[in-house]
């Protein structure tokens, strides 16, 4: 069976003027999940929302939130975000001391355990873990901020982690984040990704529903081959 493709807008590039609206829109747009950046001005030079804003979100998000935490330390905040409603929780490993513990911990909580790799960290990160994890999240730019290009190295990162996780044969999903387009969505999924975020892509838009629609139907188009991914 076909893997399904999900489409995640990321919270950054909304409207913080109206968080609740832009959550909302993008739900009734079809958005599959909510990535919701949590940034500490530590770990990465930005800093954004935090379990409060998660909380007050949760009752108007009809979708999973997919907190993605670019924060150290990292085990503090998961009990935090997890009595915030959040459903998925992903982190960095070099944003935790204890990597298999901080996973545990997520997991012990009811949530969903992803773990992030940023452009330059190696896939050897998944070696002892990954029987413990949901989700896998290919960073495909330097986290920190909202609108910056795709690195194409994370297509070959993407293919050899999609070849690690279907070798293990269980359902985690492969997550992509940074610089997704809809003229990249293609190529990434093509690439092994099932789990797309889109920040800027999505909200620098008028119509939210027409955006998710065609990076879904490029993402589609790429799993099933239906695309040549440019050389
Ligand atoms: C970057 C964040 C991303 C970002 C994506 O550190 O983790 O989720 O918001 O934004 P775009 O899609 O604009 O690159
Ligand atoms: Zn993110």
């Amino acid at each position: 069976m076909a893997r399904s493709i999900e489409i995640a807008p990321s919270l950054l590039s909304a409207d913080f003027a109206r968080l609740g609206e832009e959550v909302a829109a993008v739900a009734a747009a079809g958005a599959d999940a909510l990535h919701f950046d949590v940034m500490d001005n530590h770990y990465v030079p930005n800093l954004t929302v935090g379990p409060l804003v998660c909380a007050a979100l949760r009752p108007l998000c009809p979708i999973p939130i997919d907190v993605h935490l670019m924060v150290r330390p990292v085990d503090r905040l998961v009990a935090d975000f997890a009595n915030a409603g959040a459903d998925i929780i992903t982190f960095h490993p070099e944003a935790s001391e204890h990597v298999h513990r901080t996973i545990g911990l997520i997991r012990d909580h009811g949530c969903k355990a992803g773990l992030a790799l940023n452009p330059a960290t190696p896939l050897c990160v998944l070696d002892h873990v990954l029987d413990q994890l949901d989700l896998v999240l290919v960073m495909s730019v330097n986290p920190g901020f909202a609108g910056q290009g795709f690195i194409s190295a994370a297509l070959d990162k993407l293919r050899a982690a999609r070849r690690r996780i279907d070798e293990g044969g269980r359902p985690i999903r492969l997550e992509v984040d940074g610089g997704v387009k809809v003229d990249n969505a293609a190529a990434i999924a093509a690439a092994g990704a099932d789990m797309l975020v889109a920040g800027s892509a999505v909200f620098s838009q008028p119509d939210y529903a027409a955006v998710i629609d065609a990076l879904r139907a490029a993402a589609i188009a790429g799993r099933d081959g239906r695309f040549a991914p440019a050389a």
